[in-house]
């Protein structure tokens, strides 16, 4: 434990005066970009890092419903029409980690441009270590905009052929960019022999596999909960995947237990 303090400690002295903007992305819809954006969020926060995470998904904002916040008077979308400072729509959720949502209502998206994001970033530079920006899928202007204003983007995708041939379109764009890809989340992987494999996406993308995310019942439980996995089931060996990354992209040393519970402690679980 004194070692990962002493990471810690070097790592936050490291990054006191500056803030890594980084994009979560997609090509293809429901691959798990806001999944990932609330657990990384919630990991790095119990790593010690000061994170903010930002719903950019500006159409279909959700990402108050996975980390559990209520109802916030000032939203993103305020804050993208200049009627708000970054600040002012920032919620703190009790583990630390703050959450600026987007407006739910159908109003909310009237003279609002994506394209004052980059600035609205910008403002949030300085005080958090990181900004995890949870974008919209797609190649339209509300993602472009949201990887353009970013120092790194992670792209999730699926072990599926749409999935990943989706997912290249947007690294390309990154790419374009000038934005760094950090790497690919390979979400939602089931071990079917249907599946594309780890090395099979990585030469498809061109761009390293930081992590497998099984798919897992207990993301879903959580969710509807209204909180990440990480803080549902904090030692379950998916939220030690996502804390791996966390620790990864923070520089930390964290000796993830990957494994999964044998076939008797699976059905010991069924009757807790
Ligand atoms: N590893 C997983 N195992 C099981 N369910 C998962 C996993 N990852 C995500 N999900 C579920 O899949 C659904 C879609 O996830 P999520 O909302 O994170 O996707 P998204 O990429 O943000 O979608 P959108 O493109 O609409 O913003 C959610 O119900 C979520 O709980
Ligand atoms: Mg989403």
């Amino acid at each position: 434990m004194g070692g990962l303090i002493d990471n810690l400690n070097a790592w936050s002295k490291q990054f006191d005066t500056m803030t890594r903007l980084i994009c979560v992305t997609s090509g293809k819809g429901g691959v798990g970009k806001t999944t990932v954006t609330s657990n990384l969020g919630a990991a790095l926060t119990n790593f010690g890092a000061d994170t903010v995470v930002l719903d950019a998904n500006l159409t279909n904002p959700n990402l108050g419903f996975h980390i559990g916040i209520p109802l916030y008077p000032k939203t993103l979308h305020d804050v993208l029409k200049g009627d708000a400072h970054i600040t002012e729509a920032m919620y703190i959720h009790d583990s630390g980690l703050r959450v600026v949502p987007a407006g739910l209502s159908v109003e909310d998206l009237e003279d609002t441009d994506p394209a004052n994001l980059s600035d609205v970033l910008l403002d949030a530079v300085g005080e958090p270590d990181f900004v995890l920006v949870d974008s919209a899928a797609g190649l339209g202007n509300e993602s472009i905009n949201a990887i353009e204003a970013s120092d790194e983007v992670l792209v999730v995708t699926n072990p599926n052929l749409p999935a990943v041939t989706d997912a290249l379109k947007t690294v390309n764009i990154a790419e374009e960019a000038g934005t760094d890809v950090r790497g690919v989340i390979l979400n939602m992987v089931k071990g079917h022999d249907s599946e594309l494999d780890t090395e099979e996406v990585e030469s498809m993308i061109g761009h390293p596999v930081m992590m497998e995310i099984p798919h897992h019942e207990k993301v879903e439980e959580a969710l509807s909960m209204k909180k990440p996995v990480v803080h549902h089931e904090p030692d379950h060996h998916v939220s030690e995947r996502f804390k791996a990354v966390a620790g990864d992209l923070a520089g930390v040393e964290y000796e993830a237990d990957l494994s999964e519970p044998g076939l008797f402690s699976k059905i010991m679980d069924r009757f807790k």
